[in-house]
């Protein structure tokens, strides 16, 4: 294996393509989409730097381009760009991703273990992917870098002030699980990076998590090949010209251009307003307003309809027709046409919007030479200070726009002077090869400082699963253990070792200990619903998420309470999600009774008889061969290449299915109606003796 760094980004929602991303075709579709794939390919391009994936969500979806259904595309030599599965086959709005974020963990693990190697570093974007990249962080022990975007606490606060309710905007924003997410991000983060000062010590400032010295204010880079001043000699009339001079009466004069989507926040009505109040501008200046593309302004989303409905009838309030375009479609290549046309023309690009911590298009702007007059605020207000290229103005104030844009306008030479700023400035502060070298800066003392637990190491090189039992099955004869520990140890690498057992954590520890049993890669623990790595007691949260819906332990209680010949365990062997009886067969209603009455009682459950004498009440979801499905799916293993050994009813389960089951030799009455079941092997031999049965019956090592 090469040295070479292993990088994972992640930005999940949206439509990510690397050809022609359609920017600005939803609210989820915008500047993150270029951010990401902008950084993707310069981390790419880097000496130190083998391989990068940037990984998004796969979609089947009529409503789409069948693109997004292309589990890999390739976006550079060492770079792709990897579509995994979770959810439903659809295209998803950012905020219904929640409850699939521990499929999309599954998946994401599951394409690293193709891979056959654990990223050196991921890198996760906007609140889905943070949450996601916080878990996998933790899991992986891998440094996990993370970049915001926008914050949902922000945005809750700038919807109240916009009137809106708390249940509102719980109700169409998710916004407390969103904030949640960033929180954990915060958390799990190494490093945040941010585009400017005011989004790190103003807004992440806000977050409990929050650490100055997690902070790292790099502003996003610019491709600057795309964006060049113009050029009289080469450049030809771009099409995007003849769409505007439909609109424009005369053409030739300088144009005040603004590029955003037709979101409220971006404030283009105000704008307008401000040149409707204008008489001297609108002799002077042409107003054009490129906000999105669309077919059909009654099928956008409602919020755009009302800018554009606002903007529609401002135009006709001050009577600007002739004055102002506002294309209905545009090519992402007629982007830097429109900045260029608009530098010929001696222009200048506005921003107005309410907020601004990204700012990209002033980027653009003043990469073209576009003198820029935008939102004081904290994106705009770095790149000014940075390059000296225009005004910063209050968004609220019509007048104050205004009259920013008439100082813009004034001054031919300090119009050249901004111009000239602007190119040089950005090519200094804003590229992409800057950004990722103070980004890998940032991040090298994190790089290798920790290793993968040994569990991971082995889980990602193995390609067999072994799960059994442990009391009646691992454990009871010491000879023939020893034979198949040794088994194992020569199979090792290629095989990953667990234990199912209803034992819980240190009951199942003690016991492996004195049987000289080595730990080990997986425990499944309280008869499933428990599941544990390596020598980490922690349990498995994505399983305790998985199982947990329905489980009323209390409830189950009381509701059993006075059954004849039903005792409760020992509190020492109850777990949150087991409860355990002792039965008296005798005295017990069968099993079937108490399913029937408890189903009665509305009470979801599963229960699960062993040994004749114990029984155990479990989630719904949770059993040891619930786990095991669940850790083959996780991890990749198809069930041909898993194969599970036990002795007794709380292994029942597991040993059907498609894996390969064996039932030991000394196994308990519970388990006579396997007989049946014919994929299932029936060892003579008892204790460890029937696994290795087993294992030569099915050919397993
Ligand atoms: C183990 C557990 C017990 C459980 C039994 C059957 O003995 O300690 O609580 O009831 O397995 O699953
Ligand atoms: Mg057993």
């Amino acid at each position: 294996m090469s040295d070479g760094l292993y990088l994972a980004l992640f930005s999940i929602h949206g439509l990510v393509r690397g050809e022609e991303p359609e920017l600005g075709r939803d609210p989820d579709t915008g500047g993150q989409v270029t951010y990401v794939l902008e950084l993707t390919r310069a981390l790419a391009e880097r000496a130190e730097v083998e391989r990068v994936d940037l990984i998004t969500r796969r979609i089947f979806d009529d409503e789409v381009s069948d693109q997004y259904a292309e589990p890999v595309e390739t976006l550079a030599p060492g770079t792709r760009l990897i579509r995994v599965e979770f959810g439903p086959r659809e295209y998803l709005r950012k905020e219904d991703f929640w409850p699939y974020l521990d499929e999309c963990e599954h998946s994401v693990l599951r394409h690293f273990r193709e891979v056959g190697r654990v990223p050196d570093l991921l890198h996760s974007h906007y609140a889905d992917a943070g949450r996601l990249g916080a878990r996998l962080s933790r899991r992986l022990q891998i440094p996990l870098v993370h970049t915001g975007h926008s914050l949902g606490r922000i945005k809750r606060e700038r919807l109240l002030d916009a009137g809106s309710t708390e249940s509102q905007i719980e109700r169409r924003f998710n916004i407390s699980t969103r904030i949640q997410a960033e929180e954990e991000a915060l958390e799990a983060a190494s490093t945040v990076v941010t585009s400017t000062h005011q989004e790190a010590e103003e807004q992440w400032a806000r977050y409990d998590a929050y650490e100055a010295g997690k902070m790292a204010v790099i502003p996003p880079g610019v491709s600057l090949d795309r964006f060049q001043p113009p050029d009289e000699d080469t450049d030809e009339d771009p099409p995007i010209r003849t769409t505007l001079l439909d609109f424009l009466r005369d053409p030739n004069k300088p144009m005040i251009l603004a590029l955003a989507r037709p979101d409220p926040r971006k404030n283009i009505p105000c704008l307008v307003e401000a040149y409707g109040n204008a008489p001297d501008l609108q002799e002077e200046a042409n107003l054009v307003l490129v906000l999105g593309t669309r077919e059909d302004v009654r099928e956008t989303d409602r919020e755009s309809q009302k800018v554009f409905q606002k903007v529609f009838t401002l135009i006709d309030v001050h009577d600007l027709h002739g004055l102002v375009a506002y294309p209905k479609q545009h090519e992402p290549d007629d982007v830097p046409d429109l900045y260029r046309l608009a530098v010929g023309t001696g222009g200048v690009f506005v921003n107005p919007a309410l907020t601004e911590p990204f700012g990209l298009t002033l980027i653009e702007a003043a990469a073209s030479g576009l003198p820029v007059v935008a939102t004081n605020d904290g994106g705009p207000r770095d790149i000014l200070h940075y390059c000296d290229n225009g005004l910063l103005v209050d968004p609220l104030d019509p007048d104050d726009i205004a009259d920013a844009l008439r100082e813009a306008l004034s001054d031919p030479e300090r119009w050249e002077r901004w111009s000239k700023n602007g190119i040089e400035g950005v090519r200094r502060r804003f590229s992409w090869s800057t950004h990722v070298e103070e980004h890998l800066e940032r991040v090298r003392p994190f790089l290798g400082a920790s290793e993968p637990p040994p569990h991971i190491e082995k889980i990602f090189h193995a390609d067999r699963l072994l799960v059994t039992d442990l009391d009646g099955t691992l454990l009871g004869d010491r000879e023939t253990l020893q034979q198949l520990l040794e088994r194992m140890d020569a199979a090792s690498p290629a095989v990953v070792f667990g234990i199912a057992t209803g034992r819980r954590l240190e009951s199942a520890r003690r016991a492996l200990e004195e049987w000289s049993v080595p730990s080990p890669d997986v425990l499944i623990t309280a008869v499933g619903s428990e599941i544990h790595y390596g020598l980490d007691d922690r349990v498995d949260e994505a399983w305790i998420r998985h199982i947990e819906k329905g489980w009323d332990r209390e409830a189950l209680e009381r509701a059993l309470e006075g059954t004849p010949g039903l005792r409760l365990q020992a509190p020492e062997r109850q777990r949150r999600f087991k409860l355990s009886y002792h039965v008296d067969p005798e005295a017990a209603p069968d099993l079937q009774e108490l399913r029937d009455r408890l189903a009665g009682e509305g009470l979801e459950t599963r229960l699960i008889f062993s040994h004749d004498e114990f029984l155990d009440l479990l989630p719904q979801r949770a059993s040891k061969g619930q786990a095991i499905a669940f850790l083959a799916s996780r991890w990749g293993f198809p069930p041909s290449k898993v194969l599970v050994a036990g002795d007794s009813g709380n292994d029942a389960d597991m040993l059907t299915g498609e894996v390969l089951g064996t039932v030991v030799g000394n196994y308990s009455p519970e388990l006579e109606a396997l007989h049946r079941t014919d994929t299932l092997y029936f060892a003579t031999a008892p204790y460890a003796g029937g696994i290795l049965e087993g294992i030569d019956h099915f050919e397993f090592l």
